[in-house]
């Protein structure tokens, strides 16, 4: 099954047990494994090195934001719809095609998106519109949701554990994949303690990854633990970013993207060089603000 990255239609995936995921070590699905990519913001270049460093995959989701910033929206989508068909819609793909107003947009991100709507062709304006609004779940992986930004708002950003904390709360699910800020890492829920999570790397320029393993509940418990923890709303809970493709904005300049494995309750994070130069290049060929650019390599 691994290695199936462009399934014809729907995800491909074979149904999976009617159970819950509760990333208890009782619950075992056929392994599946989710090559999670948001806010690629029209970086071409980017999106091509994640896509060409990601190891085999099952299924792939995007978080949204394909459009907005970088100079070949209308290649991103193209590439982008060529990988799977999971998507969220982000807030700069709603305003690209008229659903949301740019008024809260600074200047340069205004500018890119007025630009970027006049690039996108009808049809990619169209694919647009039609992106759904997270939370998106699917059948065949129960115990995971996918959204933007949080999963009580698409349009809130989840940048603190303050910020985390009442969605962690909320939620419906065990796991629930993020974008949105921009920010490779993520937020876990175990009873009463909730962190932070960011994956560490030794260089700035090669190509690199990073596991968080996620807890498995009720690995040490007893036969009696389990009874009597049955009921009790507290496994643990996460709230993962596979970092934005091609923005980034935690102060490393490669592109970001992460794979979760099912079978072994590991998101990997992943960070890899990409073209940087004619990224740049295209945008200030196409007019754009020049800090879209200088930004790119800063990776703020
Ligand atoms: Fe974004």
């Amino acid at each position: 099954m691994k290695g199936c990255c462009s399934c014809p239609s729907g995800t491909g995936l074979p149904p999976f047990p009617a159970s819950s995921f509760t990333l208890q070590k009782s619950y075992n699905p056929p392994s599946v494994r989710i090559l999670l990519l948001s806010d690629i913001h029209s970086n071409l270049e980017a999106l091509d090195a994640c896509v060409a460093a990601a190891p085999a995959h099952d299924l792939v989701v995007n978080l949204g934001d394909t459009v907005g910033y970088g100079a070949n929206p209308n290649e991103a989508i193209a590439r982008a719809q060529a990988l799977g068909r999971v998507f969220v819609r982000g807030n700069h793909d709603r305003a690209a095609c008229g659903l949301m107003s740019i008024g809260d947009f600074n200047p340069a991100a205004g500018l890119a998106t007025l630009w970027t709507r006049d690039q996108l062709t009808a049809e990619n304006l169209d694919w647009l519109r039609s992106l759904p609004q997270g939370p998106i779940r699917l059948d065949e992986l129960p115990g995971i949701q996918f959204v933007h930004g949080s999963p009580l708002d698409e349009d809130k950003y989840l940048v603190s554990v303050q910020d985390a904390i009442e969605p962690l709360l909320a939620s419906p699910v065990p796991l629930t994949f993020f974008g949105h800020t921009h920010l490779q890492g993520g937020f876990s829920l175990a009873g009463e303690i909730s962190e932070a999570y960011r994956p560490t790397y030794r260089t700035v320029g090669k190509p690199e990854s990073s596991d968080w393993p996620l807890r498995k509940d009720n690995d040490k418990d007893t036969d009696k633990d389990k009874d009597e923890n049955k009921n009790k709303n507290n496994a643990s809970r996460y709230l993962i970013n596979p970092g934005s493709v091609g923005q980034p904005r935690d102060g490393d300049w490669r592109a970001a993207f992460a794979v979760f494995d099912s079978e072994t309750c590991i998101v990997t994070f992943y960070r890899v060089p990409y073209n940087l130069r004619a990224a740049q290049e295209k945008i200030l060929a196409a007019n754009l603000p020049q800090w879209l650019a200088t930004r790119l390599a800063t990776g703020r």
